[in-house]
């Protein structure tokens, strides 16, 4: 089928990148007109996990193109994802402003009947504007506009993985052409036709459960993505009180979620205590569920909790931080990690920066190493010392943070490191580490909710 991806950023990448994989002919536009510059040179805007060979394939194979002109964008597909941002404006309400002007763009510029499919995250109820908004725009033209929701469930970096190995293809529509039409662009995935690019060396893919393709109205689908994204942050937030309690009791949470986690009603999944979660989704959508739930008179107090529980992570670290190094001011910390979580380069909401902000307006001189998240980080930090070499971040520190769960830094060999620090001090901000080891080789050890 022709496709049409409105945005290029995370997701619009992604899915314009695995749907071209998929068989489909794909053009991606975005309003930034040098990433568009950037994707026709062949170079990958953003560090996505097998997003470059797939680009690559695509663009070789002719199957995606990219376009600064969002006119030829729109007309070249009869399906247009729109993946542009949805941010939260300072009340916590998503700002649906960039979804508004692209229905504008697409009423204006479309000549023949689209399919006009969300998969930005966005707040129910948008999708039945989001028609309004196509008819008025078009003002009774005889061009035909059908919505549908298909929220997206990507993981950053794992994205690639998550689009060919879904759990679940929710499509939110109006009737059922448009979920036949769904089910058609998504049947090479459906169906496993082939094999994906992540196993595309191992032959095949590991014959995995066939994922759910479910038909919904676009009311549900748009809430299914908030109350899954809420939900795991839920039980992260969960994880981290029990963290705390831990702490206070003298028990280790490591041991307890474990434990909680192999209940299958439970999952071991998204248990994990420290820093909190970060990231350009889950804040995010915390806020803007609360803040639909408040507009339809739902008091969401438990994601209010989850929040307030989130925000807590970062003071409680600054609590170690104080506690084991009294003054931070002339204190030499390195800093483990930008990003707000492994494998990405995304430093959005990235907790991480939060702790950084607040050690630099304490006078702290900062050391920093991260895979990928240096770069997004110099230009908000550039008093920061960055390093790619870790061990050089860690030379004559006085403390190390470790603030993202990078396989390097779990890997670290720590009697190299604590002979050139100046101090064998390591708070650990995502339990990375087992703290008798620590000890035995003479750091002091500080983590969440183990004693
Ligand atoms: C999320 C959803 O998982 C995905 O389905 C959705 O469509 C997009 O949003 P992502 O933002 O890439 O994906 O991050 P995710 O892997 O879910 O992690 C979110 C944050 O939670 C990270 O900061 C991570 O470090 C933190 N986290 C995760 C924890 O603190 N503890 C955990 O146990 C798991």
């Amino acid at each position: 089928m022709r496709i049409s991806v409105i945005g290029c950023g995370y997701v619009g990448l992604v899915t314009g990148a695995c749907l071209a994989e998929a068989g489909h002919d794909v053009v991606c536009t975005d309003i930034n007109a040098e990433r568009i510059k950037m994707l026709n040179a062949g170079e990958v805007p953003i560090y996505e996990l097998h997003l470059g060979e797939i680009l690559d394939s695509a663009r070789k194979g002719g199957k995606i193109s990219y376009t600064a002109d969002i006119g030829e964008a729109i007309r070249a597909g009869d399906a247009i994802f729109i993946c542009v941002g949805t941010p939260p404006k300072e009340s916590g309400e998503a700002d649906l402003s960039a979804i508004d002007s692209v229905a504008r763009q697409i009423a204006a510029e479309a000549k023949s009947s689209k399919l006009v499919v969300e998969k930005s995250t966005v707040p129910a109820r948008t999708g039945l504007e989001l028609s309004r908004a196509l008819a008025a725009y078009s003002r009774g033209g005889n061009v035909r506009f059908r919505v549908a929701s298909n929220p997206e469930f990507l993981r950053e970096g794992t994205a690639v993985y998550d689009f060919f190995h879904p759990d679940r293809i929710v499509v939110g529509v109006e009737d059922p052409a448009a979920a036949e039409e769904l089910r058609e662009i998504y049947r090479p995935i459906l169906e496993k036709q082939f094999s994906c690019p992540v196993h595309k060396g191992a032959g095949a893919c590991p014959a995995g459960p066939k994922a759910e393709f479910l038909v919904t109205t676009i009311n549900s689908a748009e809430l299914i993505k908030h109350a899954s994204n809420s939900f795991l942050a839920l039980k992260i937030s969960y994880a981290n009180v029990i963290a705390d309690l831990c702490e206070r009791i003298g028990a280790d949470v490591e041991e307890v979620t474990h434990a909680m986690g192999l209940d299958p009603r439970i999952g071991t999944q998204f248990l994990k205590a420290g820093l909190g979660f970060g990231g350009f989704c889950f804040p995010k959508d915390v806020q803007a569920f609360i803040h639909l739930a408040a507009s339809v008179g739902v008091d969401f107090e438990i994601l209010k909790a989850t929040e307030r529980v989130n925000k807590q992570r970062i003071e409680r670290f600054l609590e170690k931080i104080h506690k084991a190094l009294w003054v931070v001011k002339g204190k030499k910390i390195a800093v483990l990690g930008l990003a707000f979580k492994a494998n990405t380069d995304d430093i959005r909401f990235a907790p991480a920066l939060e702790v950084v902000k607040k050690l630099l307006e304490e006078g702290a001189v900062l050391a920093a190493s991260d895979p990928e998240g240096m770069t997004g980080a110099r230009t908000i930090f550039p008093q920061i010392a960055y390093h790619e070499d870790p061990y050089e971040a860690l030379k004559n520190a006085d403390a190390a943070l470790v603030c993202t769960e990078w396989d390097v830094f779990k890997k670290l060999d720590w009697e190299r490191a604590g002979k050139t620090m100046a101090r064998k001090l390591v708070l650990d901000g995502r339990n990375l580490y087992v703290p008798g080891k620590m000890r035995e080789m003479g750091f002091e050890y500080y983590c969440f909710g183990r004693a």
